[in-house]
């Protein structure tokens, strides 16, 4: 019996050609994975591709609601945001895909699993990594990085073969998306001077064709999790789609970002991450209320640490787990609704409730109703500023 490969599969040119590589080398019969993370994809061309092209059998997945329960809603209470800007659409989509090719894997009795990466990005370590997490055992094959094929080389090996592609429909840039985002790579976008043109964009509309009147928004969370928009109850992925077009129309969530990849080199990303962006900055607003001093200040550091982590393809590790424990529990009483203002390319809150904020108005007003003992500060700053006193006295005054 042939030995068996399993090859998450997108339907484009480098996994289409990949077919073929790893069934000449490796003289194996290969299973092709296709996800549906809420991106383009259109799993039934995906199957019929891949079987036209070679696989002996080609199976297809819709994994969105996996993925926004299991891996957008845990980075979305975390907070984590990659240098502080790239919500991690890609890197949160990873270690999904490598779980069900090692699951594949190990109902077929295959002995790799292989995918289209090349040997330069982040994507290469999330699925080498996730997998040798998942199942040791198995072997990674990632043909891109071992078979030095040009652009050209590959459309030729594929035309030898009558490999069927779509060429027409390629986008001149490097492109991933899901639910959570979309990216765009490569082309003119290399040169980081260089502005993006229109056609790198396709979530959001251009600030210039945004309508000119602002449009509110109210979200609605529970224990940090996004669940109703303007009072409707919402699934997550629903919630997600919709936050998606109306925040584009509007033109947001437009990023362009240098960013340092794991392998070591910096490189220019076009990103589109409406639902994300609006989210995170609702659900920090909601955090503000609802956590204190302390807990909002570790865990401000805990994003960064999270964050990395993600895009960094440590998924699957005990450290995840333990900091999703942490911020697990710091959600307990982030539940409230924030209202938002969409406007010309921006988004600003302009409002929040909840029933556990610790935001209480006796506490800060200035009217009448004050609660707030004034007197019992003068006690707190005699003890509070005893230590600057003594120093001043003893070692003199600063400046
Ligand atoms: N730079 C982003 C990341 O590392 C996006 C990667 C997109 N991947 C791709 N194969 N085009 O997560």
């Amino acid at each position: 019996m042939a030995q068996k490969i399993v090859l998450a599969y997108s339907g484009g040119l480098d996994t289409s050609v990949a077919i073929r590589w790893l069934m000449e080398k490796y003289d194996a019969e290969i299973i092709t994975m296709t996800i549906d993370l809420g991106g383009n994809t259109s799993l039934e061309d995906a199957r019929k591709r891949a079987i036209e092209t070679g696989a002996v059998k080609a199976i297809v997945h819709d994994a969105t609601q996996e993925f926004v329960d299991g891996f957008v809603w845990p980075a979305l209470k975390a907070g984590a945001l990659y240098e502080g800007v790239y919500p991690l659409a890609t890197a949160l989509g990873r270690p999904l895909i490598a779980q069900h090719l090692v699951r594949i894997a190990l109902e077929e009795d295959a002995f790799a699993i292989a995918h289209g990466c090349t040997g330069k990005g982040n994507d290469q370590v999330r699925f080498d990594v996730s997998t040798g997490a998942l199942a040791p055992h198995l072997r990674v094959i990632a043909p891109a990085r071992e078979w030095g094929m040009s652009r050209e080389q590959e459309i030729a090996y594929a035309q030898e073969r009558n490999i069927t592609l779509d060429l027409n429909k390629r986008s001149p840039y490097s492109v991933d998306e899901n639910l959570w985002g979309r990216s765009a790579e490569a082309g003119d976008l290399e040169d980081p001077w260089n502005e993006p043109p229109e056609e790198a964009y396709s979530w959001t509309q251009p600030v210039s064709k945004a309508p000119n009147d602002a449009v509110y928004v109210e979200v609605e969370f529970r224990q940090g999790i996004p669940v109703a928009l303007n009072g409707e109850e919402l699934s997550g992925i629903e919630l997600i789609t919709r936050l998606n077009e109306l925040g584009g129309v509007h033109g947001i969530g437009r990023l362009d970002h240098i960013e340092n990849r794991l392998v070591g080199i910096k490189s220019r990303e076009i990103y589109e991450a409406t639902a994300a962006i609006l989210l995170h900055q609702a659900h920090r607003s909601l955090e503000d209320m609802c956590l204190s001093k302390e807990q909002a200040r570790f865990k401000e550091r805990l994003a960064q640490e999270y964050a990395d982590l993600v895009y960094n393809g440590l998924w699957f590790t005990p450290h995840r787990q333990d900091l999703d424990a942490y911020v697990e529990s710091t959600q307990r009483h982030v539940s409230g609704t924030v209202r938002m203002r969409l406007h010309k390319g921006t988004s600003t809150v302009v409002g929040r409730q909840s029933k556990e904020s610790l935001y209480q108005h006796e506490l800060a007003t200035y009217d009448a109703s004050d609660q707030f003992d004034h007197h019992a500060s003068e006690g707190f700053i005699q003890i509070y500023g005893l230590p600057v006193r003594t120093q001043s006295q003893v070692q003199g005054r600063e400046g």
